[in-house]
């Protein structure tokens, strides 16, 4: 690990290393110049933006030595002391597992916080499922179990391997990214301790979020591991349906994918759940298991949740589970604020429920495509 802090505006690179269980070195880290992640990302340029999220906007960048990079450059309301965001991006940097991302490096200094990850080229699950991918189905069923058990794998990392344990806060689809062979890598885990106290994710934008947390979350702020095992779950219904967590019908009226998924799976009809877009190519036994888990998940109650142990083994195992979904409610004020940014969302609510497949853009993707095709099918040339 880097031993002490260096100002983005300071020319002195320190270097960490993570040693592996033989002691190789898994993967390097640095401090990063503000210099180099300036000149890496054009000026932090339009061009280059990836996205941007809730705490703020990811730029692509090339380093001097060839290597592509995703550089998170956060919003001013992280005023932590330097010497503070250090230490807990130092904790985060420790994270190593094949389907966590891990840190590349950070920069910290002169008002700027900025963290360096490796660029993932396949985007994120949210691009396949919902955005600029989406029209070209690369995510065949295989590749869909892939994802859901790597992403339940590093989750586990988290809640169980290490110390002390994370919880995400965060699991969502724009958070799973794909490398070059749709490995799954689960990113951003850990934010909440970078962001100053009274900042919430939550106050900050509730939007492309509000599906995923827990009732205990998203109503009184109550956090623990089974938050990210609902989050999870829904994911895990999004991966199979290939469904936004929350859809707006025609009328502006709201529907989580709970709501829609519960008289589908008390008649037996597991067969319906899954993505119009497979057209019919997947493995009946692992869609019913998938939806199982994913039921079990989404309890409102906390405690009767599993572990992300139990969910592994369950995703694994194929041991037979049988749960009903009680789709949970959000309280309309919760609702209310997930509405702003949503009426791109108008989807049809076709046959058997589901919608053509031209309206699949909708409360996450339209706005992923918009920000990042540009910019992609630019990547795209250089790659
Ligand atoms: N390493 C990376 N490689 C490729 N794309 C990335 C990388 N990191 C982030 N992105 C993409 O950049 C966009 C912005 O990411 P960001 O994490 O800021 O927002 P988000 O994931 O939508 O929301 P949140 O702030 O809650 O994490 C997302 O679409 C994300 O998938
Ligand atoms: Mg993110």
């Amino acid at each position: 690990m880097g031993s002490s802090v260096s100002c983005c505006g300071n020319d002195k690179v320190e270097e960490g290393l993570t040693l592996g269980g033989g002691g190789e070195n898994v993967n390097q880290w640095r401090i990063f110049t503000y210099k180099e992640l300036h000149t890496a990302t054009n000026g932090f340029s339009d061009d280059y933006k990836l996205g941007e999220g809730g705490f703020g906007s990811v730029y692509w960048g090339r380093t001097s030595d060839g290597l592509q990079i995703a550089v998170k450059k956060l919003k001013s309301m992280n005023s932590k002391a330097e010497m503070e965001f250090a230490v807990e991006v130092e904790v985060l940097g420790r994270v190593r597992h094949k389907n966590l991302l891990g840190l590349r490096g950070y920069c910290a200094g002169n008002d700027q916080r900025l963290i360096v990850y490796d660029y993932m080229p396949n985007l994120s699950l949210l691009s396949h499922l919902h955005g600029q991918f989406a029209g070209e189905v690369q995510l065949d069923w295989k590749k869909r179990m892939k994802v859901a058990m790597g992403s339940a794998e590093g989750i586990l990392y988290l809640h169980h391997e290490v110390t002390p344990h994370i919880i995400h806060r965060d699991i969502k689809a724009s958070n799973v990214l794909l490398d070059s062979n749709f490995d799954p890598l689960v990113a951003d885990f850990g934010f909440a301790k970078l962001i100053p106290e009274g900042v919430s994710h939550m106050t900050t934008r509730v939007k492309g979020t509000l599906g995923y947390l827990a009732p205990e979350y998203a109503m009184w702020g109550k956090v623990s591991e089974s938050c990210d095992v609902y989050s999870f779950g829904i994911l895990l219904l999004e991966i199979v349906t290939g469904r936004k967590p929350i859809q707006k019908l025609p009328g502006g009226v709201k529907r989580t994918i709970t709501e829609w998924a519960e008289p589908h799976i008390s008649k037996g009809r597991f067969k319906d759940l899954a993505d119009p877009k497979l057209r019919g190519n997947f493995d009946e036994s692992q869609l019913v298991q998938a939806i199982n888990v994913a039921a079990l998940c989404v309890q409102s109650e906390p405690e009767k949740r599993p572990t992300m142990k139990e969910v592994v083994l369950l995703l694994n195992t194929a041991a037979p589970v049988a749960a009903r979904i009680k789709s949970v409610k959000y309280s309309e004020d919760l609702m209310a604020r997930d509405q702003d940014d949503d009426d791109d969302d108008d989807d049809g609510d076709g046959r058997n429920g589901y919608e053509d497949e031209s309206s699949v853009y909708g409360v996450f993707g339209a706005l992923e495509a918009q920000k990042m095709e540009a910019p992609f099918r630019r990547y795209g040339e250089r790659r």
